[in-house]
């Protein structure tokens, strides 16, 4: 019975953390996704969004490009903001993107 209890409350623990995802999209499920959804898939697949990594500059770059060059329309701030918040939170730089640390061996000498 206790057993059965623990089951249950660490299953639903999982499933309030674990981030789901959108099956017509592939996007998380998140504050700002259906901002996201409705903005950011009508000219290309959602896959642009999800093979791409970047904090909230990189991202904000990449929509001003789209603005000036795609034919991006403009938000408002709040939208824009909802939209960064959500992509910077959940498609941010990969480890792959950094420089792998130094070993103490190949640090410079003082
Ligand atoms: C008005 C049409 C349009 C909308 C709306 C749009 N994009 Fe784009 N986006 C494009 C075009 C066109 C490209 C370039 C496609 C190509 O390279 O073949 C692109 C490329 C991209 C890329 C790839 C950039 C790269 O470096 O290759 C990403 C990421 C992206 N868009 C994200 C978004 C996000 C996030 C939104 C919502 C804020 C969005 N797009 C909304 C037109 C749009």
């Amino acid at each position: 019975m206790i057993l059965l209890f623990v089951l249950i409350s660490s299953f639903a623990t999982f499933s309030l953390t674990a981030k789901e995802i959108d099956k017509q999209t592939g996007l998380k499920i998140d504050k700002g996704f259906e901002q996201v959804k409705a903005n950011c898939t009508v000219c290309h697949s959602a896959k642009f969004i999800t093979f791409q990594k970047g904090d909230r500059q990189t991202w904000l770059s990449m929509i001003r490009w789209m603005q000036r060059t795609q034919g991006l329309w403009e938000f408002d701030k709040k939208t824009e903001n909802l939209i960064l918040d959500y992509l910077e939170k959940n498609y941010p730089p990969g480890k792959a993107s950094r420089r792998p640390n130094l070993k103490p061996k190949d640090l410079p000498k003082l």
